[in-house]
């Protein structure tokens, strides 16, 4: 109670009178303006599944609330709710009548645009004006690509590399993206340069995106990926005079190897200090034998 009351001394009722607005918009809860809330905004992603919510006076009773999609030449669209009309909902779409929620399932890049909930309460039916209160709802459908697929094919001179034409693929996104390429080593960008990005022009459908880039071999070896929208592809070894990728180690199996390798050497070493312990046991100066014995190990 003290620190609240000095804290508003501090900062001055003035102060809550503009957060107060700040902070019912962030929670997206009510309307200061009289029936026009403050637009929402929501993003879905294909597939998946959204759930608009009407923020309404709970202890009033609702004469009528349903959701509306706009449409081009200001025409809307019955979505879901109570109507006057006993109209057939959209289907994929579900109301929670208690919480004043819609959700709509299995999103297509189609259902993005704007929507509305329009509302009128009990108490506002026989008023001259009618208050019908309108929520202005956006809806942003996107979709993410696939993780992209990395591929090379290199030039060669008696199986040396010369040079490598990487391209690197994505698929079934919106809207389109920019495909990154990384090069691990960080070589001049004089002896690599990108061929081609061949990414789509603005479309309503889902896109895939290709880049194809070339490196000079001169260099050496590279590890190189590419990204798109933060999802990285497998790292490649590029101008690897190596022959094929399939020889090209994978670590895990390098592990397993070392380990059981390891676990091996210990086996026989025990074995052979039991040995030579029961050996030396068995001979009172026991020393020369067990070097000599040792020494075989490592032969
Ligand atoms: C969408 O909703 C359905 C039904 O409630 C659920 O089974 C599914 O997991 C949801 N999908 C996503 C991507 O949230
Ligand atoms: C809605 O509220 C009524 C009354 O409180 C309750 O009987 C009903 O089960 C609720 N419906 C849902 C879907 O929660
Ligand atoms: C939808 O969201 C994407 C990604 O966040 C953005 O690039 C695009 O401009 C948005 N579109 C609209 C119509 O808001
Ligand atoms: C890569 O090299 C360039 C030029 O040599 C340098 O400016 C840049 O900081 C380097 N980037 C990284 C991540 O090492
Ligand atoms: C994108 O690639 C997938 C898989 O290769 C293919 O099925 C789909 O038709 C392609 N889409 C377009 C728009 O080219
Ligand atoms: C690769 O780089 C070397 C050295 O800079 C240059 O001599 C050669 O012409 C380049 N090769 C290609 C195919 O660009």
């Amino acid at each position: 109670m003290k620190a609240s009351s000095s804290w508003l001394t501090l900062l001055g009722p003035r102060l809550l009178l503009y957060l107060l607005p700040l902070v019912l918009k962030i929670t997206g809860l009510s309307s200061l303006d009289g029936g026009h809330s403050y637009p929402q905004s929501y993003k879905g992603v294909v597939g998946g599944n959204v759930s608009f919510y009407c923020p309404v006076d709970k202890t009033k009773n609702l004469h009528f609330l349903y959701f509306q999609k706009v449409v081009v030449n200001g025409k809307h669209i019955f979505f879901n709710g109570y109507h006057s009309k006993p109209l057939q909902p959209q289907q994929r779409t579900k109301m929670d009548h208690n919480n004043t929620i819609m959700h709509i399932y299995e999103l297509t890049l189609s259902d993005s645009g704007e929507y509305e909930c329009y509302y009128m309460y009990q108490d506002d039916v026989n008023t001259l004006d009618q208050g019908v209160n309108t929520v202005k709802i956006h809806l942003n459908v996107t979709a993410l690509f696939s993780k992209p697929v990395i591929t090379n094919i290199c030039n060669q001179a008696n199986g040396i590399p010369l040079e490598c034409e990487v391209k690197c693929e994505a698929y079934n996104g919106f809207p389109d993206k920019k495909i990154k390429w990384n090069e691990l080593r960080n070589i001049s960008k004089e002896m690599w340069n990108i061929l081609m990005n061949d990414e789509v022009p603005t479309r309503t459908e889902l896109v895939n995106i290709s880049s194809t880039a070339s490196f000079n071999c001169s260099v050496g070896e590279l590890k190189v990926s590419c990204s798109v929208d933060g999802i990285t592809s497998d790292i490649i070894s590029v101008c690897s005079s190596k022959a094929s990728p399939d020889q090209s180690a994978n670590p895990i199996v390098i592990a397993a190897v070392v380990c059981v390798l390891v676990g091996i050497a210990i086996l026989c070493v025990f074995k052979f200090k039991k040995r030579t312990t029961e050996a030396e046991n068995a001979r009172p100066n026991g020393h020369p034998e067990e070097v000599r014995v040792l020494n075989n190990v490592g032969s």
